[in-house]
């Protein structure tokens, strides 16, 4: 295998790894998977690569959401964006669970398949189960053309671009998109939201790209709490709801690339278990922006400070609660609680990667993982 090293250093276009790149094309990303999926002006979404019926889509009973890693992280997002918006069940596994389970799949049974290489060995393998079973399958998949692709009934391409380093940034939020976009397809054919609701949730998805860039411009705080983290072994994540599904997918990138210890936890579910790890100056990490939620979260964080450890929220701007109850908040532009988490992650990849960097190590090849895992 033949790497050209200057064509490499080339390719980071002026950037230390294909991490940190990829971390700023975000907000170009999710342009380009919006793009001409959003009819602003009509204030409507546009799939017409989904090419189920309306009465197709009223006749889905259920949906499973089906992925590993990053893009099973997008898939538990993806849960709470469907069922709020279509309101139709959905679950969640990861593919080398979903096929030893024995699923109950129906013809009324959607599967979504969500793969940023299109390759996986697993997802692929739960993709021709769903399908032998008689159900349809959408993929969400970042590579036109891959085996996902051809085999499924429908594809939304994420448009990321090609994604070389491991730990995965910009295809797991332009999945996000993806999501947000089938959410609102399936609602307006539903009817089941009302036309300004579709119109609030068009506008603030158009603006989640700039907002991306407020953020990535506070780069330099998120890089200063990196290295007061990288010399601790142990942390915790906590949030509610999708602030929950979020803090899943910092703490794998923490691990991943950082190689430090940590866990996500339902901030609620802390006080049945986790809460005995709590000890003097451990980091928690607390995701704080679902806001119907929020004064459950801050009881939360006042329980793990109570016992000694250092909170971190990430917050919406404005938010003098969660200000004086942590000590230390990074703040993001307010959106709607369901985008959040289009925003709320990308301080936790900054800080994946700037951890990683601080312990020294190969940030764009952590240690005994692969890109894309081609075997079961
Ligand atoms: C590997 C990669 C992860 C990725 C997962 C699923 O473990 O290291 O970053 O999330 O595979 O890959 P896929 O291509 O199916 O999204």
């Amino acid at each position: 295998f033949y790497v050209d090293w200057d064509l490499m250093t080339a390719e980071k276009a002026g950037f230390d790894h294909f991490m940190l790149k990829e971390i700023y094309e975000q907000p170009k990303a999710y342009r380009d998977t919006m793009g001409s999926r959003i009819d602003a002006a009509g204030g409507q979404v546009v799939l017409n690569e989904v090419k189920l019926t309306p009465q197709q889509i009223w006749d889905i009973h259920n949906i499973h959401i089906v992925a590993c890693g990053t893009a099973y992280h997008a898939g538990l997002v993806g849960k709470a964006v469907i069922e709020q918006l279509a309101r139709i069940p959905v679950e969640v596994d990861v593919a080398s669970e979903y096929r030893y389970r024995d699923p109950i799949i129906t013809a009324n049974t959607l599967v979504i398949v969500v793969s940023q290489s299109g390759e996986t060995a697993d997802t692929l393998a739960a993709l021709r189960e769903a399908r032998r079973s008689g159900a349809r399958v959408i993929a969400i998949t970042n590579v036109v053309g891959s085996s996902v692709s051809r085999e499924a009934d429908d594809v939304i391409v994420t448009w990321a671009g090609p994604e070389i380093a491991v730990a995965s940034t910009k295809a797991y939020t332009s999945q996000l998109i993806a999501f947000y976009l089938l959410g609102l397809h399936f609602a307006q054919t539903l009817g089941l939201q009302d036309e300004t609701m579709i119109r609030s949730t068009i506008a603030a998805l158009l603006k989640l790209p700039e907002q991306v860039e407020q953020i990535l411009a506070q780069a330099e705080q998120i890089k200063e709490y990196a290295e007061h983290i990288a010399s601790h072994n142990d942390l915790f994540f906590i949030g509610r709801g999708s602030d929950y599904a979020v803090a899943q997918e910092g703490s794998l990138k923490l691990k991943e690339i950082s190689y430090i210890h940590s866990e996500a936890y339902a901030a609620g579910e802390l006080k049945h278990g986790t809460l005995a790890l709590i000890e003097e100056g451990i980091p928690v990490i607390a995701l704080a922006t679902q806001e119907h939620l929020l004064e459950k979260t801050v009881s939360n964080i006042k329980e793990v400070k109570a016992r000694g450890a250092q909170v971190f929220a990430i917050a919406f701007e404005g938010n003098p609660d969660i200000g004086k109850a942590v000590d230390l908040v990074f703040e993001i532009p307010r959106t709607l609680s369901l985008l959040a988490p289009a925003l709320s992650v990308i301080p936790l990849q900054l800080l994946a990667y700037y951890a990683s960097l601080a312990r020294g190590n190969d940030v764009d090849k952590p240690r005994n993982l692969a890109k894309s895992v081609t075997v079961e």
